[in-house]
């Protein structure tokens, strides 16, 4: 296993495959009685949160403490980091705590790469910037996995703000290097410059591309990183963007039966999907909540229990 998880591209096809096994092991500790497991008892697994998260921070923390470990949470509110403390002394001074593992968040892309060079432990990215979420990608494949069965040769379209999403990001470079096909679906103004580098076809119309998906992953419209630059050189309005980009009941019913409706949370119910979209039986939109303890589970066993 890998000493760091700082990106999806960090991830061979074995490791990855790895990686969902053991999620699908650790996924039946949920349904015991004692749901833990002693694999990390008396190692220390660190939160260390600069941006605000509920799904991933929480589920990394459940997931620590299944298997046994201490965990510290830190957010930078309310910290020294307030005080100007900078990232690289609060990483020392956690290290000297006796950190295992730091997960980080950080709303600065390439920050866990930094951490990575000044600690010991591992370091897990838990979402930088626009650049990668690979624990978001990794119980996201899980997730189709279960539902679909296969990886391999499954059309995946992703639909909405590109340039802003590292669950985007990360997700192209997982699911290409598991043999599945991902278009991406965007404004021309929300997908990043180089995207026609990326091993992802690209296309402006989302109707087109939803005939013979199996997967409809839908990002979030990033409305605090639209802001700063003027929301409306991206699109003229939301109902404008949802009348191109959003997904609602009659282009759910123009896709394949058994494809499926997936989005990393959090949503904006009535711009980029629906509530009747969002609460459908296709959506597996709470199951990829669950799944993301298991991910993280198999993650931190794998990079912590020394196998
Ligand atoms: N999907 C995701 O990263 O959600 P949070 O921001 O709530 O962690």
């Amino acid at each position: 296993m890998i000493t760091h998880l700082l990106s999806a591209a960090d991830l061979d096809a074995a490791t990855a495959t790895q990686v969902l096994d053991t999620a699908g092991e650790m996924a039946h500790l949920a349904d015991r009685e004692v749901k833990k497991l002693p694999t990390l008892r008396g190692r220390t697994v660190v939160n260390l949160f600069y941006e605000d998260s509920t799904r991933t921070r929480t589920s990394f923390e459940v997931a620590a403490k299944r298997l046994s470990a201490d965990v510290i949470n830190f957010s930078a509110k309310g910290s020294s980091v307030s005080k100007g403390e900078s990232l690289k002394d609060t990483a020392l001074t956690l290290q000297a705590m006796g950190a295992d593992a730091v997960v980080i968040r950080h709303e600065a892309s390439g920050a866990p790469h930094r951490l990575a060079s000044w600690i010991d432990g591992s370091v897990i990215n838990a979402g930088d910037g626009t650049h990668e979420h690979p624990t978001q990608a990794l119980l996201d494949a899980y997730t189709m996995r279960s539902r679909l069965g296969r990886l391999a040769g499954l059309h995946v379209v992703i639909v909405g703000d590109v340039l802003h999403s590292r669950v985007a990001r990360s997700n192209v470079h997982l699911l290409h290097t598991l043999g599945a096909k991902v278009t991406l679906v965007a404004p021309p103004t929300l997908l990043p410059v180089g995207v026609g580098a990326w091993p992802a076809a690209v296309s402006y119309d989302l109707d087109s591309a939803l005939s013979d998906a199996d997967v409809v992953m839908m990002l979030r419209v990033q409305r605090e990183r639209l802001s700063g630059s003027g929301r409306d050189s991206f699109f003229p309005s939301d109902r404008e963007y949802s009348r191109r980009y959003g997904l609602d009941d009659a282009r759910l019913r123009r896709m394949p039966g058994h494809a499926i409706v997936m989005h990393p949370g959090p949503m904006n119910r009535g711009v980029e999907i629906t509530a009747e979209v969002a609460d459908s039986a296709r959506s597996t939109i709470v199951e990829q909540v669950g799944n993301g303890v298991s991910v993280r589970m198999a993650v931190l066993y794998l990079m912590l229990g020394g196998l």
